[in-house]
C-alpha cells in the first residue's frame, strides 16, 4: 500500500499506512485509537505528558493566553509577561548559579542553542581556542545537526553526510577516557553535554560520582557543563532536574518535554553565572541566536499551568512513590525470570528482555495488552505520566509478565 503524504520521522518512509495507530484523544494517562481501542501510556507520549492528557487547567489557561494574543517575538525591543514569569519561575527551580532563561521549541533547538552559546561564552572570555564539544556513548542529544553530531547513539549519525567537526564522543561512563581528553586537548574544550540519566540511550543512571567529576574536570580546564535536561527535567526523577537528583550543579541545563506536557511545544537552556559573565561583559556584543518562537506566549503560559498543576498536586513526590511501585513489580518479573534487568531512577526505567527476543518484537506484543511501551537499544522503556493510577502501574507490570 502506498505510504501516506505525512512522513514520519524515525520511520521507514517506504511504510504503508497500515503500520500506524491512529492516535485520536487521551485522558489521564489513557490514549485512544480511531477503531476504539484505549492503551495505558506508559510513556507518556515519547516522554514528554507528564501532567497527563486533556487537563482543564492547562488548555484553560492556553486559551486565556490565545485570546489575548497568540505570541508576539521576544527578539530586541520586545517582551512579554509569560516568557518573563516562566523564565524566573524555572530560575527559581534550576540547579545552577544565578541563572537566566532562553527559550526554543525543540529539545534538538535547546542543545544547538546551549552548545551555541557555550562556544559564543568562551569567545567572549576570550578563549576562541575553546570550541571543541564533548559527549558521550549512548547519549542522545537531538537530531539537529549540532544534537546530531553530539549523539552517542551511533546509527543516528549515519548517512546524513558530514556533520560537525570539533565533537568528541568518549566511550560511556569512563571517567578515565574522559580525564585522558581533558588531559590531551583541555585548553581547546569548550563544554561537555551530558544526559544525568541517559533517556533514549537505554535508561542508564550515571555511575556514582561520574558527573561530579565532569564537574571537576570542567571547573580545572575553563570548560562548561552542560546538562541535557530534556527528559530528566520538570519532575522525571522525582526532582525538578535530574541534575539535583544526583547532587551537581552545572553550567547550563537543556529542558524541553515535560516543561509543557506537550500541550504546545517549548524548550530553553538555563544559563548559568559562569556563561552570563563572559556574555554580560560587553554592553557591544549581541547575543546573534535565537528562535522565532523563542518565548512564544502560549508555549510559556502552557509552562506556567504545568508547574502550578505539579506543584498544587504534589507530582515530584508522586513521580517517587509511583516509580518504586513500578520499579519493584518490574524487579519482580526479573526474580521470576521473565526478563533480565531491570534498570533507571525515580520514574524512568529499562527493562531488558531475555535473550533472543527483540525489543520491537516485546513493545508490540505489550500494545497487543493495551499498554504503550518504547524499544529502545538492547531494552524497553517506562517513562508513564506522574499521574497515573496504582492500578495502571500494575496493568504495565501484568502486561509485560503476560508476554514474557
Ligand atoms: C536528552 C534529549 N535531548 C534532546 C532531545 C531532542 O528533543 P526534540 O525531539 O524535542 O528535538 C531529546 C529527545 O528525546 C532528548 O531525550
Amino acid at each position: 500500500m502506498a505510504p501516506t503524504t505525512l512522513l514520519h520521522p524515525f520511520s521507514p518512509p517506504a511504510l504503508g499506512p497500515d503500520g500506524y495507530i491512529n492516535v485520536v484523544s487521551g485522558e489521564g494517562a489513557v490514549i485512544a485509537d480511531d477503531k476504539g481501542n484505549d492503551y495505558i501510556d506508559a510513556m507518556a507520549s515519547l516522554w514528554y505528558c507528564n501532567v497527563g492528557y486533556s487537563r482543564r487547567e492547562v488548555i484553560d489557561a492556553i486559551t486565556a493566553q490565545l485570546n489575548r494574543i497568540p505570541a508576539y517575538h521576544v527578539f530586541g525591543p520586545f517582551a512579554n509577561d509569560p516568557s518573563e514569569e516562566l523564565a524566573d519561575r524555572i530560575a527559581a527551580i534550576a540547579p545552577v548559579d544565578d541563572p537566566r532563561v532562553f527559550f526554543g521549541s525543540s529539545g534538538s533547538e535547546a542543545v544547538d542553542s546551549a552548545l551555541k552559546i557555550a562556544r559564543a561564552a568562551q569567545v567572549q572570555a576570550g578563549r576562541p581556542e575553546k570550541q571543541l564539544i564533548i559527549s558521550r556513548m549512548a547519549g542522545y542529544h537531538g537530531t539537529n545537526y549540532g544534537g546530531t553530531s553530539a549523539q552517542g547513539l551511533l546509527d543516528n549519525k549515519k548517512g546524513f553526510g558530514d556533520l560537525l567537526g570539533n565533537h568528541i564522543v568518549v566511550p560511556q561512563d569512563d571517567v578515565e577516557a574522559l580525564a585522558t581528553v581533558f588531559a590531551e586537548r583541555g585548553d581547546e574544550i569548550a563544554a561537555v553535554i551530558t544526559e544525568p540519566l541517559q533517556g533514549a540511550g537505554g535508561v542508564h543512571p550515571p555511575p556514582e560520582g561520574y558527573l561530579q567529576a565532569i564537574r571537576r574536570l570542567c571547573d580545572d580546564h575553563d570548560a562548561y557543563f552542560i546538562a541535557d535536561e530534556v527528559i530528566n527535567g520538570f519532575g522525571r526523577l522525582g526532582t525538578w532536574f535530574g541534575s539535583e537528583f544526583y547532587g551537581v550543579r552545572p553550567d547550563m541545563m537543556t529542558f524541553a518535554k515535560a516543561a509543557t506536557s506537550g500541550y504546545v511545544p517549548l524548550s530553553g537552556v538555563v544559563v548559568g553565572a559562569s556563561v552570563r559573565a563572559p556574555l554580560e561583559a560587553d554592553p557591544g556584543f549581541i547575543l546573534r541566536h535565537g528562535f522565532t518562537y523563542s518565548g512564544h506566549q502560549t508555549a510559556c503560559a502552557a509552562g506556567l499551568a504545568c508547574l502550578d498543576v505539579a506543584v498544587d498536586e504534589g507530582l515530584l513526590d508522586r513521580a517517587t512513590a509511583l516509580g518504586a511501585r513500578l520499579r519493584s513489580g518490574l524487579q519482580s518479573l526479573v526474580d521470576d525470570g521473565l526478563y533480565q534487568e531491570v534498570r533507571g531512577d525515580g520514574f524512568v526505567f529499562a527493562l531488558v528482555p531475555n535473550e533472543g527476543r527483540e525489543p520491537v518484537a516485546v513493545r508490540d506484543a505489550i500494545l497487543g495488552q493495551g499498554v504503550i511501551v518504547r524499544p529502545l537499544p538492547g531494552a524497553i522503556s517506562y517513562c508513564p505520566p506522574l499521574v497515573c493510577t496504582d492500578e495502571q502501574i500494575d496493568r504495565m507490570v501484568d502486561a509485560a509478565a503476560a508476554v514474557a
